[in-house]
This record gives C-alpha cells, structure tokens and sequence, in this order.
C-alpha cells in the first residue's frame, strides 16, 4: 500500500484513494466496502482485476499442479464473487453502476 502511495506521488496523481483488502477475504472486503462508501458515496465502476497469474510451471509436478488450481479457483473464481457481493450495494447507488470482470482471453467465447 506504502509502494502504491509513494509510486502515484512520483507519477504527480493525487486524486486517487487507496484501501487494501484481500479479495478472499470476504469480511475485509466488506469493511473497505463500506469504508469506500461512507468517503466518497456511491460507486460508478467496479474494476475486478486482481487476480492469481502462476509464475511457475507445473508440467510434470501434480502437487504444483494442486496448489495452483486452488489457489486459482479462490482468488479468481471465489475472490470474484466476494468482490460483487461485497460492492453491488454500493454500485448500486452509483450514477453509472458498471461491474467490469477482468478476464483472460480463455474467457471468450468466440
Ligand atoms: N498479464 C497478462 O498477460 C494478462 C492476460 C490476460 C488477462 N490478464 C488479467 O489482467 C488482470 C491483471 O493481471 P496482471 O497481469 O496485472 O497480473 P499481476 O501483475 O499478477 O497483478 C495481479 C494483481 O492482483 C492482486 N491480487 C492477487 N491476489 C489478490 C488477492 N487475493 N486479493 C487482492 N489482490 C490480489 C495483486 O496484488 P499484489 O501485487 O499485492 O499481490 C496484483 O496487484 C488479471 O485479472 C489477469 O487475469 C492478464
């Protein structure tokens, strides 16, 4: 959080807020929720980006393997939905009200 304060100060952006919370976190999302809303009101945009991106290889190393499917399916299938479910009330009193996913393009239909 110190390192994306000290990174908008040098880039001259002061009009950017900044709140932490795990998205597995359900609770602590609901605090920077409602933290968000009693500051700055009603939400326009929902921007769900974070997300668990692997570093590693886990060709031929099922525990790997494991762990990355887990770890994928709480941060971005679960963490998702904690995310929507922690904000909707206040997209929804926004002027705009807009949830955008990011997704991969393995997310595409077409
Ligand atoms: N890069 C690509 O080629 C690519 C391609 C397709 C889609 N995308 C999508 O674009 C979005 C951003 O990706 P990126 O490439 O910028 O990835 P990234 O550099 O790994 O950034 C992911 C961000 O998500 C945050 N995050 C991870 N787990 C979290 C959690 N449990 N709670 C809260 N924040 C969490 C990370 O925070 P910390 O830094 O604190 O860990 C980081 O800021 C993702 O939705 C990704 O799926 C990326």
């Amino acid at each position: 959080m110190v390192a994306t304060e000290e990174k908008l100060k040098k880039h001259g952006i002061h009009n950017v807020k900044i709140y932490a919370a795990d998205i597995t976190d359900l609770p602590a999302l609901e605090a920077a929720a409602t933290e968000i809303q009693r500051t700055v009101g009603g939400i326009d945009y929902l921007i769900a980006n974070a997300a668990f991106v692997s570093g590693v290889t886990s060709a031929g190393r099922p525990e790997v393997l494991r762990k990355d499917m887990i770890d994928s399916f709480s941060t971005n299938v679960v963490g998702f939905i904690n995310t929507v479910n922690a904000f909707i009330a206040g997209v929804r009193t926004g002027q705009v009200k807009k949830v955008i996913a990011i997704t991969s393009g393995m997310a595409k239909r077409e």
